[in-house]
């Protein structure tokens, strides 16, 4: 099949979807752009979204789907600097539950982080139910308690943490959050964690830009990562699958006043 089509009345042979092809896999030839090696192409449309004619066409990057922009970059950098520093991990939400179509908004940006050679290969699993996700974090204690039990070294700064949800009745894993989001992948597909990070960070930043508020759910994470069954079983994830990311969701119960500082920037610079 064809994947490229090019509509030679528009076509002015810039070659500029030639320059930015990642692959390096669109030649130009005098009468226009040719894909030239079909099945390395990881279907990005950057050939296409930078066509400044609109002369090409992609089978898997269509076309018919792609949003028209008319201003580059889409927001000034100082607006930028402070959206991204007001992001911060919510540890403290509202009850409020959040609407479907508010999560699935969200969840829909996540396609848009990148991905190693834009495999993508992510779906997404939404637990709101709040027993489940009490016995969530129960299931995550009682992994940790046995690690905890079995000496595990690295678990054990993590001791405090199993004495207060016991003794002090703290969800200190899922913060009593009442969303907790998974991407999840098929099983062996190599790029799914670092995959999941990205489009995780994405529903990250755009639930801040929502008026949501979100936190990396890493011990869930690690614990469903191990393939530890109860817990996969209570997420109910289905045959085959592994959990490669998952997140708190939910509406801030507090805001932040003011940005805090981080370690300053230690860069070596090579001239
Ligand atoms: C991979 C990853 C896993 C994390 N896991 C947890 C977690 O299990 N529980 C938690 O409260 N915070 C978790 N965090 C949040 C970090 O503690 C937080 O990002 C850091 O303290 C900086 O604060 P900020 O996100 O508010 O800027 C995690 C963050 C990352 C990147």
């Amino acid at each position: 099949m064809e994947l490229l089509k090019i509509d030679h009345n528009l076509c002015i042979k810039c070659g500029i979807c030639s320059e930015v092809c990642p692959s390096g896999i669109i030649g130009m030839r005098p009468e226009g752009p040719q894909m030239l090696y079909a099945s390395a192409c990881i279907a990005c449309g950057h050939c296409t979204a930078v066509c400044p004619t609109a002369a090409l066409d992609h089978v898997k990057a269509p076309l018919n789907n792609q949003v028209a922009l008319d201003k580059y970059p889409i927001i000034d950098a100082d607006t930028a600097a402070v959206f991204l520093r007001s992001r911060r991990s919510i540890r403290k939400y509202k009850k409020d539950k959040i609407a479907k179509e508010t999560v699935a908004k969200l969840l829909d940006i996540a396609r848009f982080a990148p991905s190693g050679c834009n495999s993508q290969g992510l779906s997404y699993v939404v637990i709101e139910n709040a027993e489940k996700l009490k016995k969530i974090t129960e299931a995550t204690i009682i992994w940790l308690e046995k690690q905890l039990a079995d000496k595990v070294e690295w678990v054990r700064p993590f001791a405090g943490l199993a004495e207060a949800y016991r003794k002090q009745n703290v969800d200190v894993i899922l913060r009593d959050a009442p969303c907790l989001i998974a991407a999840i992948a098929p099983q062996g597909f190599e790029m799914a964690h670092d995959n999941a990070r990205f489009s995780l960070e994405y529903v990250e930043l755009y639930a801040t830009a929502m008026g949501l508020g979100t936190c990396w759910a890493g011990f869930v994470e690690m614990v469903a990562g191990s393939q530890y069954k109860p817990l996969l079983e209570l997420m109910q994830i289905p045959e085959g699958f592994t959990v490669a990311g998952t997140m708190m969701l939910g509406y801030p119960q507090y805001t932040f006043k003011r940005l805090v500082d981080r370690n300053p920037l230690k860069v070596t610079w090579i001239e």
